[in-house]
């Protein structure tokens, strides 16, 4: 490859979402600490939390199969990856009165891979 070629292709990869230097299989890992209650791939159902395939670009509560809160309900989010990153770092900041119980994630570089690896289940 040339550089200019080179160049287009690293900028588009890294242009198609702020999160692209997320680690796919650090992300999986760090999934463990939302599995417990959120599923993803091809049997995902809602459970304790709603399922996470397409999350991006869906707007929240938007699932058949959960329950979700009032607060969720009427967040009026459509998940990005801004807003899921902000969510993750602190939930009931970006949606108060969430029914999610989760402390929160303070490492970027979890929260970047853990990104990543939710885009693999668009
Ligand atoms: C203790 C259980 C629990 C854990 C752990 C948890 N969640 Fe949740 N999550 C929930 C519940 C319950 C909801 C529904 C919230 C509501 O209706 O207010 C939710 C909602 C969500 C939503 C909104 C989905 C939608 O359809 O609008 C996203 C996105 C999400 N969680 C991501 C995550 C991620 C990523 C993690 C791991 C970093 C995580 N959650 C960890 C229980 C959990």
């Amino acid at each position: 490859m040339n550089k200019l070629a080179l160049l287009i292709a690293w900028s588009f990869a890294s242009g198609s979402y702020a999160y692209a230097a997320g680690d796919v299989a650090a992300g999986k890992v760090a999934f463990n600490k939302c599995a417990s209650c959120h599923h993803v791939g091809p049997s995902a159902r809602g459970g304790f939390g709603p399922q996470l395939n397409g999350i991006f670009g869906r707007p929240a509560a938007a699932t058949k199969d959960y329950n979700y809160s009032t607060a969720m309900k009427n967040s009026g989010i459509v998940w990005s990856d801004k807003n899921l990153a902000a969510f993750i770092r602190s939930p009931n900041d970006v949606v108060p009165g969430t029914k999610m119980r989760f402390w929160g994630i303070g490492d970027e570089k979890q929260i970047a891979d853990l990104l990543a690896y939710l885009h693999t289940f668009q």
